[in-house]
């Protein structure tokens, strides 16, 4: 089996997925006000319940399915869905013969069809959202990219978002996410686990054409229960890449990563924040005034004179390796907060075998509160390895955690 996207939106563990239909449209209709004139009140979509669908209404409260009983063409589908813009309760294509969605309507204005995925219920966790599942036929989602996606913003419930085996979308390259645009309007991700709990919020893997995550407005991620947030990144597309602005939110909102199988993405920009960005060549040569620095930095025992030049450094995308030195000190990565490194075959910070080094102090460098680990993006295992450095305070905290 192929996943293409597991993600949830707004979850809440345990999972326990309704089963009860009436009593999950009740809610529906009760927490959203819904004209029964406008409801669809058949648990899936057939020949028979088609008939009762309010073809004239522009918003829709229903659980919209499809599934192995779904017997209607598609251009029938249009037709019945032609006035609905807005559908407010759950939609799910489970096990059916479905091969395209776009028989969804989109508003002519702005291009979107609006999903108002709102499945909450006190004291009973359960889920609707969004589901495609087992669609063996299924090979066109493009219009989800139209998609609007509200959730009620005062809720701390979930809107459960999935999209699995569906064969033909995992391998017919043409029709295979490339990216995870059609998410594009999305803010925020919450999740709700807590600060043992080490599920990953928003897992992406094994989409071997996903090149680019996307997600454009994605501007928070955090978990309310002031616990990790994580991601998994795994098995994309070898060119996957991440950008400058996307690694800088990752670092803003401190998400961990279980694996970043990801590139920095080409770009030829020469500020960021309107701050200097610098490409490593060699340290003699490098500018006194940058700000981010790409690439992998070697101090090495030559390296003395230009160490004032780090001085700005606030964030190194690239690795950082201190080894063979003189230096007693870092001071000179005074100002430096952020590593992300996106090297696999190297620690994102090697310190080795600095006979002087007392102090190892990287004082902006930003600690993680949930895991109180230094906050480095690594996409080797090993985020920092200290080796070899006889002299090296022996009580400093930051130290003792990474000592090998
Ligand atoms: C749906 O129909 C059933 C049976 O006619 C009825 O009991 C139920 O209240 C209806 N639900 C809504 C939300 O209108
Ligand atoms: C779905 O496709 C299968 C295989 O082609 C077929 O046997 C089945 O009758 C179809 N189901 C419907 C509801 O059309
Ligand atoms: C998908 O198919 C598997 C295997 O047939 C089944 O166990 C699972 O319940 C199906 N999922 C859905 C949502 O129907
Ligand atoms: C995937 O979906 C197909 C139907 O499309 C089903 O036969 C198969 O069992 C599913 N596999 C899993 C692992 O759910
Ligand atoms: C993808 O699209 C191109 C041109 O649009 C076509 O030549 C190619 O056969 C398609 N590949 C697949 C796997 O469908
Ligand atoms: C990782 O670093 C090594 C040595 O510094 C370099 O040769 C290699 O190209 C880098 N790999 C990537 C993917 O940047």
């Amino acid at each position: 089996m192929k996943y293409i996207i597991f993600l949830y939106l707004f979850i809440l563990f345990p999972l326990k997925v309704s089963s009860d239909f009436s009593e999950d449209l009740k809610t529906i209709v009760n927490t959203k006000d819904c004209d029964w004139k406008c409801t669809f009140n058949y648990s899936e979509v057939t020949s028979k319940t088609i008939e009762y669908f309010p073809r004239n209404c522009e918003d829709v409260c229903a659980i919209l399915t499809f599934n192995s009983n779904t017997d209607l063409a598609e251009s029938e589908l249009k037709r019945v869905f032609k006035q609905m813009h807005y559908l407010i309760g759950g939609l799910r294509i489970e096990n059916s013969n479905i091969t395209s969605l776009s028989f969804f309507t989109l508003i002519k204005v702005y291009d979107t069809f609006n999903f108002i995925c709102d499945t909450c219920k006190l004291y009973h966790i359960y889920l609707i959202g969004l589901s495609i599942v087992n669609n063996s036929l299924l090979e066109d989602i493009a219009i989800l990219q139209n998609f609007q996606f509200w959730v009620t913003p005062h809720s701390a419930y979930e809107c459960p978002f999935q999209i699995l085996n569906n064969t033909k979308l995992d391998t017919t390259d043409n029709t295979t996410l490339k990216d995870m645009s059609f998410l594009k309007s999305l803010k925020e991700i919450r999740s709700k686990h807590g600060k043992i709990n080490r599920n990953v919020v928003l897992n992406i893997h094994d989409n071997y054409e996903m090149r680019r995550l996307g997600l454009d407005n994605l501007e928070e991620l955090y978990d309310v229960l002031f616990g990790p947030f994580f991601i998994n990144l795994e098995n994309l597309h070898p060119e996957f890449c991440l950008t400058f602005e996307e690694l800088l939110l990752f670092y803003e909102q401190r998400v961990l990563f279980n694996n970043i199988h990801a590139k920095y993405c080409p770009e030829s920009k020469k500020k960021i924040n309107g701050q200097k960005l610098c490409e490593i060549r060699s340290l003699d040569t490098l500018d006194s005034d940058c700000d981010y620095l790409l690439g992998d930095l070697v101090i090495d025992s030559y390296e003395g004179r230009y160490l004032y030049k780090l001085f700005n450094v606030i964030v190194l995308f690239g690795t950082l390796k201190i080894q063979y030195t003189k230096l007693e000190g870092t001071n000179f990565f005074y100002n430096l907060e952020y590593i992300a490194s996106l090297n696999d075959s190297h620690p994102a910070i090697l310190v080795r075998s600095n006979k002087y080094l007392k102090q190892l102090k990287l004082p902006n460098l930003k600690v993680d509160s949930p895991s109180l680990t230094i906050h480095v993006i690594s996409r080797h295992k090993d985020a920092v390895v200290i080796e070899d450095n006889p002299v090296l305070f022996s009580s400093n905290m930051e130290c003792l955690m990474y000592r090998i």
